[in-house]
């Protein structure tokens, strides 16, 4: 069965504690959750993870890329919460890897501190899901197999 990836970055194991009245209160297993049922319901295998380290998270793009290119996998959705805006390390691979990835933001990032405003993930990304609370997940998982098994070409 073909794999979608889902990275979580750091602090989203907090996820339902930590400010809740920006992040809501589901809790991360919750979203694992979600993504199961909208991976499941494309006929997909669903890999979901979470690390509060960098270098984790590059090693995993590095893994994600090479399942893509051996036709085990259809690509990921990240969240590299803080590490958004300052990695460059993430861009490189992403962008190395060759991994189709979905940038997913549970809050609006635009509309809260500038230092939100930029993200180094947002040029190599397939696309970008933001402001959709948790439902973000589900809805960058759909987005990731229109975009990897066009219904029509645009
Ligand atoms: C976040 C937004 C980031 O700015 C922040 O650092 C996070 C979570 C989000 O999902 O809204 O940790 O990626």
């Amino acid at each position: 069965m073909t794999t979608v990836f889902v990275f979580n970055g750091p602090n989203l194991n907090l996820l339902g504690v930590r400010k809740p009245e920006v992040y809501g209160r589901t809790v991360l297993p919750d979203v694992e959750a979600l993504c199961r049922e909208a991976a499941t319901g494309h006929g997909l295998s669903l890999d979901f993870r979470q690390t509060n380290h960098e270098g984790v998270l590059v090693d995993w793009i590095h893994e994600a890329g090479a399942a893509v290119k051996r036709g085990d996998a259809l690509g990921a959705v990240l969240n590299a919460a803080a590490y958004t805006h300052t990695s460059v390390a993430l861009h490189d691979a992403i962008e190395g890897a060759e991994l189709p990835t979905i940038e997913v933001h549970i809050s609006n990032v635009h509309g809260r501190e500038t230092f939100r405003h930029h993200s180094y993930v947002s040029p190599v990304a397939a696309g970008i899901v933001v402001g959709f609370g948790v439902d973000g997940y589900p809805l960058a998982i759909d987005g990731l197999v229109r975009k990897t098994r066009p219904l029509r070409s645009v």
